[in-house]
């Protein structure tokens, strides 16, 4: 290479970079015109397809319990077979029952029972499923049937 190739390429080259430069810089520019940013894209696309998509890409399955989850809730709440009285008393009502708590009656306890014996059996279970006194209605479980109520005030009584 003599001295004036040597001028030669130092001129070229720097113009060839340098339009190179310039080219890179204009096709950016042009390129951020043409392209729609993500939200303009959003802001265009018809909601209908986005529903389109939307339904491609969902998951493939769905829970299912069977029976469904509400109404097993409902039948777990109405047991179809009735508990016997003497079962309704053991799980719930013996808890305050059993020893007389708050006053409670006791179980079987003639002396206890005396003074309410009079009004009748409906009016104890009606007082027992409304709640009387520290008495929570039902005994505090709503899911004990009129039934089960009767069957475990006949069951407490002092025979
Ligand atoms: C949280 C304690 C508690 C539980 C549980 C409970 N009782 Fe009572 N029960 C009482 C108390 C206290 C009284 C007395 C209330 C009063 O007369 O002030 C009472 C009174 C009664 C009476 C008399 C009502 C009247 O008219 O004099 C009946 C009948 C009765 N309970 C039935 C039941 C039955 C049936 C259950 C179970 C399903 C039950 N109880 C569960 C505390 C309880």
């Amino acid at each position: 290479m003599d001295k004036e190739e040597e001028t030669a390429f130092m001129t070229v080259f720097p113009m060839v970079l340098g339009f190179m430069v310039v080219f890179t810089v204009v096709i950016f520019v042009i390129a951020r015109f043409i392209v729609p940013t993500p939200s303009q894209i959003a802001a265009t696309v018809d909601s209908r397809v986005m529903m389109l998509v939307e339904s491609r890409i969902e998951p493939f399955g769905r829970v299912r319990t069977s029976p469904p989850v509400e109404t097993a809730a409902v039948t777990a709440a109405a047991p179809a077979v009735p508990r016997s009285g003497e079962e309704v008393y053991n799980t719930v009502c013996a808890a305050c029952h059993a020893s007389g708590v708050a006053k409670a009656p006791k179980f079987r306890d003639a002396a206890s029972w005396a003074p309410r014996i009079g009004k009748g059996i409906d009016a104890l279970v009606a007082s027992a499923i409304k709640g009387i006194g520290s008495m929570p209605p039902r005994g505090g479980i709503p899911s004990i049937g009129d039934d089960e109520m009767r069957g475990a005030v006949e069951h407490m009584l002092a025979q």
